[in-house]
């Protein structure tokens, strides 16, 4: 519950503790995940972490999560500090991530249909066509794969046919850098600035300029031809023109490629610990088969039908209560915040640890076992309010979650249809790595030991409006 106190009643706050100067940066840079569940088993549900000497707030666990979507949570919350570097480094006024407010609102109403699950309406015999495409190319028999880096081409093949149109393939490599070194010295600062400096990183992020301008460029030649497509956009460069002042021209190159800095990693480590917990529990991998398997039967896929993959749909949601791709969220207090009778003061940087309840027993019975059954209608763990937070909380909740719940429905399913994979060893235990996106190693291989289903072409779904 979230208590509103006297000020009398207002208890200390707890510094984590941490090594002399640097105080929890290795710690919490190693494992945020586990960081944040050992300080609040420790401290309780507010504590104080210290990063590069940099004191940062902290509220954790399912009453954290639920204030966030409160009045309290909703007006005591903002997120521009997070992002104004990021925002700054591409020249741009905004981006959805930064504002808060009023002009967020109407941001969000800009981009909804571009990244509703509509947005995939009668196109899943297409992506069906995109996957194929990319496991031919990735997915090689008799070889073995990088899950992570082959789920990313997929996800910017999928992500870029539904949204602009077009795949950028040869600037996957270029993007997933430039996020790397953007989150990690931009947002999550967990790297120096000099950073920014490294030839790497200059050179993907010139690519990465030089899609923006050209798919700005490819989006305003649509607009003199009066050819903008119904997709998220034509939706922005439609906003560009009704008010430049306020999606304004320097905004449209990021806006533009911004479905790749929102969609890639998050998908991609998501399915690709999918991948292995399919892969490592018994039992999992002939379920998952058998349900991709009665999809693919049908001939036409319609959203309702990968909505309706129950089993796997528990594999992804349990890969990303394992290893959620946002541990925690992170925000300035505009005003004096009281949760749970501890006051922490206007102006300061506070994270909300939303995901902490993913590793507590009171909500998932045995929290680090793979279960995708822990979704079932007669478990629902969950459903708990406050327990299960991947897509975030609160006015920022991830806009693509629906897509990107149907997108990795058919990520997965399609995959397993088509290809019999297993571990590279029964006993392979799953790397991670904490930044710029927790999630499964670039390291995590697995063997492509055969062709399970060839790669026949799905009906398209004929809609009712069509
Ligand atoms: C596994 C898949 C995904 C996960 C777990 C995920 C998670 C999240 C989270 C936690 C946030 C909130 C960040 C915060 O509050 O600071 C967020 C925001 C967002 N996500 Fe996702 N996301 C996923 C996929 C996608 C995809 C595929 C898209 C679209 C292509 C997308 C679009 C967005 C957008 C536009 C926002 C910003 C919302 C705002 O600031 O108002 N996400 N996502």
């Amino acid at each position: 519950m979230v208590d509103v106190v006297e000020m009398s009643d207002t208890k200390d706050i707890p510094d984590a503790k941490g090594i002399p100067f640097v105080g929890n940066t290795f710690e919490m840079g190693k494992d945020p995940a586990a960081f944040f569940v050992r300080c609040y088993k420790e401290y309780g549900p507010v504590y104080r972490v210290n990063v590069f000497g940099r004191k940062q707030y902290v509220i954790a666990g399912a009453e954290a999560a639920k204030f966030m979507s409160t009045k309290a949570g909703r007006e005591g919350l903002r997120s521009k500090e997070f992002w104004d570097d990021f925002v700054n480094h591409f020249g741009a006024s905004k981006t959805l991530t930064q504002i808060d407010g009023e002009d967020h609102r109407r941001m969000r109403a800009i981009m909804r249909a571009g990244f509703s699950r509509e947005a995939a309406e009668g196109q899943y015999h297409k992506i069906s066509q995109y996957i194929d495409e990319s496991i031919e190319r990735d997915w090689e028999i008799d070889g073995e794969t990088g899950v992570l880096e082959a789920f990313q081409y997929m996800i910017v093949q999928v992500i870029g046919e539904l949204m602009s149109g077009e795949a950028p393939l040869e600037y996957v490599k270029d993007i997933r850098i430039n996020i790397l070194f953007l989150l990690n010295t931009l947002v999550a600062r967990v790297k120096p600035k000099w950073y920014l400096k490294s030839p790497k990183f200059k050179k993907a992020s010139k690519r990465v300029d030089e899609l923006g301008e050209k798919t700005v460029a490819r989006f305003m030649k649509h607009a003199e031809d009066g050819t903008l497509p119904k997709n998220l956009l034509g939706d922005i460069m439609r906003a560009h023109f009704d008010d430049p002042e306020f999606v304004q021209k320097r905004d449209l190159a990021v806006l533009l490629t911004g479905p790749y800095v929102a969609g890639l990693d998050t998908v991609a480590n998501t399915v690709s610990g999918a991948v292995y917990g399919i892969l490592k529990t018994p039992g999992v991998l002939e379920k998952v088969q058998a349900e991709a398997d009665a999809l693919y039967a049908k001939g036409t896929v319609t959203s309702m039908d990968v909505r309706n993959l129950h089993y796997i749909q528990g594999c992804i949601k349990e890969s990303m209560r394992l290893w959620p791709v946002a541990v925690g969220q992170m925000r300035t207090t505009t005003k004096e915040i009281e949760f749970e009778g501890y006051k922490i003061p206007a102006e300061e940087m506070l994270i909300i640890g939303t995901s902490v309840p993913h590793y507590l027993e009171e909500y998932f019975p045995n929290p680090l076992a793979y279960d995708p059954e822990r979704y079932n209608d007669d478990r629902k763990e969950h459903m708990k309010p406050g327990a299960y937070s991947p897509f975030g909380r609160g006015p920022h909740t991830c806009l693509g979650q629906n897509l990107a719940e149907v997108l990795m429905g058919m990520l997965i399913s399609r995959l397993f249809h088509r290809r019999h994979l297993t571990l590279e060893s029964p006993n392979y235990e799953l790397k991670t790595k904490a930044f710029p996106t927790p999630g499964p190693a670039m390291s995590f291989k697995v063997k492509v030991v055969g062709e399970r289903n060839p790669a026949t072409q799905l009906t398209p779904e004929v809609l009712e409006d069509a």
